[in-house]
């Protein structure tokens, strides 16, 4: 295991997961462990990661001292660097004005974490102070015309600074630069597989487990489904799923669900029929903020009711993953959004947490959904909101419009996949706004509904853009749906990116 100490650095994230890329697995913690910690960890090898403070402010960042004196190898990134080059003795300058952008550096002469890497190459700054003259025992590695000492090594005792980001993309050898550090100085077998991740959890939740029993609350989405495969595999029948059916699931969705878990996985699994009362607490609403309150709230009544039925419950799983954790905010308590899974369960459960993928990323929950046999349609799956269909129909929900909803959804999506489309839009579905225009169906005038169609591509759902689908694939989608689902006369194509629009229309 590559152990990276987080020193707050927007970048952090990347290193583990650049390191996960090389076969060896890597975890982030805080910068706080003490080194007793540390060497009960047994890492092979530790990172000190780069971080937005100067090592002069008052309360910044440091380290137990004690890590230095471990016989473990050590790679100090930017600020890591700066710490390290203080601790041993070296200089560093207090930044007059920042670098930040694309650099070129000079190898000064053969390091190993540079091997076979040329000696000219551009590298990712982004930093203020730098060190200016390096400890006693260490030699500069590489130098760039504002950078005078842009790595450093003590090569004898195994330690190394760089003042670039290696783990950015515009690091030319930055990966490489990794790969050295991990398989040539850390000598780690790059074994680590997502196999190997399962047996290794499987166990952990065992022990955790014991003979005690686990509720999950399980979605059909992603992260749910992956969790409870996974407890399953440990635990078998001593978890239970709750599954809620709000009736605001998109078509067949439930059938899907139960089919996958209660009858290819022999699960536990309890599935709750609540649209009724979930559409009569949304009887007569309008706006969408209150509908998701209402669903948000209704959920966890539900779940609370069918929950306080189970005897002898002790352990709550949760989907929670790694970005959730690094998002939430770590020490270095540069929070970028407060995660809520589940939608935030009651806090009086007592329950303890289990939370086996929360050292995942999104892509490796799915290779591990993958091997743990889940079918790619659950794997693949995009996102879907909580509220459901309830916010794709604009203003008031009722029985006929969520049905239209659902079935030109349906169609788009069956669309979409015929057109091999389905893996390159993130997101694709169809709205309802609350407007009737007039058409022409046979002879007859009619007077309908319109069915919006909204697709769009996207990393994270934070921006996106709209998707540019073929004419042919979207002709074909606005006749059947037209044809297909009674009460609309007029398909639209929404061309906003976000921003200014949202994903959703509501
Ligand atoms: P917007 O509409 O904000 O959507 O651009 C961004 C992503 O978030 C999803 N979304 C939600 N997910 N509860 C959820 O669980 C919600 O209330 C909600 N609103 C939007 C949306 O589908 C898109 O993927």
């Amino acid at each position: 295991m590559i152990l990276v100490l987080d020193f707050g650095s927007q970048y952090n994230q990347l290193i583990t997961r650049r390191i996960r890329e090389h076969g060896v697995y890597s975890e982030l913690h805080s910068h706080k462990l003490t080194a007793e910690t540390i060497k009960k960890m047994n890492p092979k090898g530790i990172i000190l990661s780069g971080g937005p403070h100067s090592v002069y402010d008052e309360n910044s960042f440091r380290c137990d001292p004690e890590i230095f004196e471990l016989d473990i190898p050590i790679l100090g990134i930017c600020y890591g660097m700066q710490i390290m080059a203080l601790h041993f003795g070296g200089n560093v300058a207090k930044a007059t004005n920042r670098e930040y952008g694309k650099a070129l550096i000079e190898l000064t002469h053969d390091p190993i974490l540079f091997k076979d890497a040329p000696k000219n190459q551009s590298v990712w700054m982004s930093h203020g102070d730098k060190v200016m003259e390096v400890p006693a025992s260490f030699q500069i590695d590489a130098t760039s015309p504002s950078t005078p000492i842009a790595a450093m090594s003590d090569n004898d005792h195994k330690l190394y600074g760089v003042q670039f980001h290696p783990e950015v993309r515009h690091s030319e050898y930055g990966n490489h630069l990794l790969k050295q550090f991990v398989f040539d100085v850390c000598v780690c077998d790059g074994e680590w597989t997502i196999e190997n991740f399962i047996d290794m959890e499987v166990e952990k939740i065992q022990a955790k487990v014991g003979d005690r029993n686990v509720l999950c609350a399980l979605s059909g989405g992603v992260d749910s489904s992956v969790v409870a495969a996974l407890i399953h595999k440990a635990i078998g029948d001593q978890l239970t799923c709750i599954f809620v059916d709000h009736g605001l699931l998109r078509k067949n969705e439930g059938e899907d669900v139960m089919k996958t878990f209660a009858d290819d996985f022999n699960m536990n699994i309890i599935k709750i029929d609540a649209a009724d009362r979930f559409l009569s607490k949304l009887k007569s609403v309008d706006d969408p903020e209150q509908k998701r309150k209402i669903i948000g709230n209704e959920f966890i009544y539900v779940f609370d009711d069918e929950a306080a039925k189970l005897k002898d419950i002790d352990f709550l799983a949760q989907g929670t993953l790694y970005t959730d954790i690094i998002e939430s905010g770590t020490d270095t308590a540069q929070t970028i959004k407060s995660h809520h899974n589940v939608g935030g369960l009651p806090e009086n459960m007592q329950f303890e947490l289990i939370e086996p993928l929360n050292t995942l990323f999104k892509d490796e929950v799915r290779e591990l959904g993958l091997q743990l046999g889940l079918p790619e349609g659950i794997v693949w799956r995009q996102p879907f909101p909580g509220p459901g269909l309830a916010i794709r129909v604009l203003g008031e929900v009722t029985d006929e419009k969520l049905a239209i909803v659902r079935e030109s959804d349906a169609v788009l999506r069956a669309e979409i996949a015929a057109a091999g489309l389905d893996r390159d839009i993130w997101q694709y579905f169809t709205v309802l706004p609350d407007i009737r225009s007039v058409g022409v169906m046979g002879d007859a005038r009619t007077y309908d509904y319109t069915i919006g169609i909204r697709a769009v591509t996207s990393i994270d759902g934070m921006t996106s853009d709209w998707a540019r689908i073929p004419w042919d694939v979207l002709e074909k989608i606005s006749t059947r749906i037209v044809n297909d689902v009674e009460h609309i006369n007029r398909v639209v194509y929404d061309i906003t990116s976000k921003p200014p629009a949202t994903i959703e229309w509501e």
